[in-house]
């Protein structure tokens, strides 16, 4: 049974795991390499925790729930931990140290678990002697609100832990969604970047400015933030690193250095204080004003995210039902990206990839899968079938 929850890491999304566990009633040890970063996740959690309560989101006081985590510099907090979540930045050679050290002081059952979002499980597991204990448990931004937690087995790891994760995440409130087998940016990640591509694209080649693609993502697809409003929340180092290790695992790249350029500038978003927009101060964010009208087409903008999605449909990954979970918990969208697209046209879609695709943009050539549904008329909500039947 799991009582006590080590975090390794206690930045964005350290801290906030760290609060959830500790909300849903576990033991919780918070450990990072210097006091002056545990102070601050102290901080943080207490704030975001006075909200809640505030609010009558919480059920017990803040104080009640703070006294459950202890915050410490020493892994010795961890040798009596049954789980694990590792949360330090994206650094393979840096996870490695972190899962050797906690293999060496766990206790032998303890579950080791990463946060990653792009280095391969596969590789973090085999730092350590438990193989089949180490998973990708993957939290979104911020992980007290989101519901989302994908569930990542790496190629070592047994079905026992694969289902002990899940059942812990349901235990932590959340929505897990397992994946079959891992690839990378798993199922998130690779329709948020395409999402971020095409963003990337349409700014780059003068179809709309930034804050016109954000409008559009906003006042027309619904969404919570506009995509470089996202993207400065997520942190742009953190974007660009996901970008990179999709593009280096195979994944055809989309040419556009938007991102890249922001990053090399040190304007890294919301943590930075500026990235696309300028933020109150350095890990501050408020929502950023954006004009009412936008010329840019909706359809356009998701175009290359349902291409990727047919494609791990196409290769039976997940489900278009999966696909839009994750958007749904992990993103907020008020719809599944697959709904939206069955109501927007996969005719109209299809037609924006194919030019795009023409103009020598090799990742827009639209999927088999795709390209069969709309020879076949099923083009969505209009036809009656799309990714859904109506
Ligand atoms: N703790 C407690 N409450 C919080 C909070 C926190 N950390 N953050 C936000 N809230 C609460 C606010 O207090 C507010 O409550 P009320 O509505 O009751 O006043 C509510 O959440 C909404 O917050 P705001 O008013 O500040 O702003 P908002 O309406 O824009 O909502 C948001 C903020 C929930 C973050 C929303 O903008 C959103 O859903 N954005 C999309 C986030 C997203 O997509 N995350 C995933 C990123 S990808 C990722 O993380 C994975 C990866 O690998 C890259």
């Amino acid at each position: 049974m799991i009582q006590k929850i080590v975090v390794v890491g206690a930045g964005t999304m350290g801290h906030g795991i760290a609060e959830v566990a500790a909300i849903s009633g576990f033991k919780v040890g918070v450990i990072d390499i210097a006091w002056e970063f545990l102070n601050r996740a102290k901080e943080r959690i207490t704030d975001s925790l006075n909200r809640l309560y505030e609010k009558g989101q919480l059920k017990e006081r803040p104080e009640d729930v703070l006294s459950r985590i202890e915050f410490n510099i020493s892994y010795e907090i961890a040798r009596d931990a049954d789980f694990a979540i590792e949360a330090v930045p994206e650094n393979l050679e840096l996870k490695k140290k972190v899962f050797k050290t906690l293999d060496e002081i766990a206790p032998k059952h303890a579950i080791l678990a990463t946060n990653t979002s792009s280095i391969p499980i596969s590789d973090i597991a085999e730092a350590t002697s438990r193989k089949e204990k180490v998973i990708g448990m993957h939290f979104f931004n911020p992980p007290v609100i989101m519901k989302l937690v994908e569930i990542i087995p790496s190629k070592y790891t047994s079905e026992d832990v694969v289902n002990l994760t899940v059942d812990l995440a349901k235990k932590m409130n959340k929505i897990p969604v397992r994946l079959r087998y891992e690839i990378p940016g798993f199922i998130s990640n690779r329709i948020f970047i395409r999402l971020l591509q095409e963003a990337c694209r349409e700014v780059e080649s003068g179809e709309g400015t930034i804050e016109e693609v954000d409008s559009a993502a906003r006042n027309k697809l619904k969404l919570p933030m506009g995509l470089f409003e996202l993207a400065d929340y997520v942190g742009l180092d953190v974007i660009v690193d996901i970008w990179n290790v999709l593009v280096s695992r195979g994944t055809l790249d989309v040419k556009c250095s938007l991102f890249k350029n922001k990053v090399n500038e040190k304007n890294l978003g919301v943590k930075s204080g500026k990235g696309f927009y300028t933020y109150p101060s350095p890990g501050k964010y408020t929502k950023v004003q954006l004009p009412a009208e936008s010329k840019i087409d909706p359809a356009r903008l998701i175009s290359l995210a349902v291409n990727e999605s047919s494609w791990m449909i196409e290769n039976k990954i997940v489900e278009a039902k999966d696909i839009d979970t994750v958007m749904i918990y992990g993103f907020n969208f008020p719809k599944g990206l697959l709904e939206i697209a069955d109501e927007l046209g996969l005719d109209v879609i299809y037609n924006y990839l194919k030019e795009i695709y023409n103009r020598g943009y090799e990742a827009y050539k639209p999927t088999a899968l795709l390209e069969k549904m709309v020879k076949e008329g099923k083009i969505g909500k209009k036809s009656g079938e799309g990714f859904y039947k109506y």
